[in-house]
């Protein structure tokens, strides 16, 4: 099984480029940001504990978030691949899933780090935000909070894969098209 961790700031475009790499090497995506936003949508019991910090642009419990990701693993145990999007984003979660995985005889492969700058974070974060219907792409506030978070609580993540040796960092700047041929590199 190939475990890719795509890493990065809000707005670096993890979710763009997990959708090429799926279809690239027929590998199955899961963003916890996407699935949060989606327990919210059917207001579940899970939804109504995430839904404040969602909207803030803080981080939701790691507990929730671990246990998002431990059933996610349970039900896909005998596919090619994963792309984790937005997961890890705490020590404390890199380090459960590092557990879950060896658990399965498993492990992450790479991670992938895309770096832009946060000027250009911000401005694609507003320009998607005028149609993306997302409530923590609505306010510059929420979006510069969200990008202080992570610098505050995720960026230090890298360093539990870079101690692995499992890190590699790509220029995110650029045409899709051109980040997405750095990470091809990147992963080979
Ligand atoms: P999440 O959904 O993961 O959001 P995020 O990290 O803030 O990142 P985005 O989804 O906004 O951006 P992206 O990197 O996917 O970029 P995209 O491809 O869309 O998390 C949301 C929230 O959920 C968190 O704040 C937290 O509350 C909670 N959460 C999620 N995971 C959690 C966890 N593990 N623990 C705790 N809480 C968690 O691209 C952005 C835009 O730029 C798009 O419009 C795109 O078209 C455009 N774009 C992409 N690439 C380029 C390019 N090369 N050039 C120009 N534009 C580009
Ligand atoms: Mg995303």
């Amino acid at each position: 099984m190939l475990n890719i961790v795509l890493f990065g700031a809000p707005g670096c475009g993890k979710g763009t480029q997990a959708q090429r790499l799926r279809e690239k090497f027929n590998l199955n995506h899961i963003s916890t940001g996407e699935v949060i936003r989606g327990e919210i949508a059917n207001d579940t019991e899970l939804g109504r504990k995430m839904k404040g910090y969602i909207e803030a642009g803080q981080l939701a419990p790691d507990s929730l978030v671990i246990d998002i990701i431990a059933s996610y693993l349970a039900s896909h145990r005998d596919v090619k691949g994963n792309i984790f999007d937005g997961f890890p984003r705490t020590t404390a979660q890199a380090e459960a899933f590092d557990r879950i995985l060896a658990e399965m005889g498993e492990k992450v492969d790479t991670m992938v780090y895309m770096d832009v700058p946060e000027e250009e974070l911000v401005r694609r974060i507003l320009l998607r935000g005028k149609d993306s219907g997302r409530a923590d792409d609505a306010s510059e506030d929420v979006i510069r909070n969200r990008i202080e978070v992570y610098n505050a609580q995720t960026a230090v993540v890298a360093d539990h894969y870079s101690k692995q040796g499992k890190y590699a960092r790509v220029d995110g700047v650029g045409t899709m098209d051109e980040v997405f041929d750095r990470i091809c590199d990147a992963v080979k």
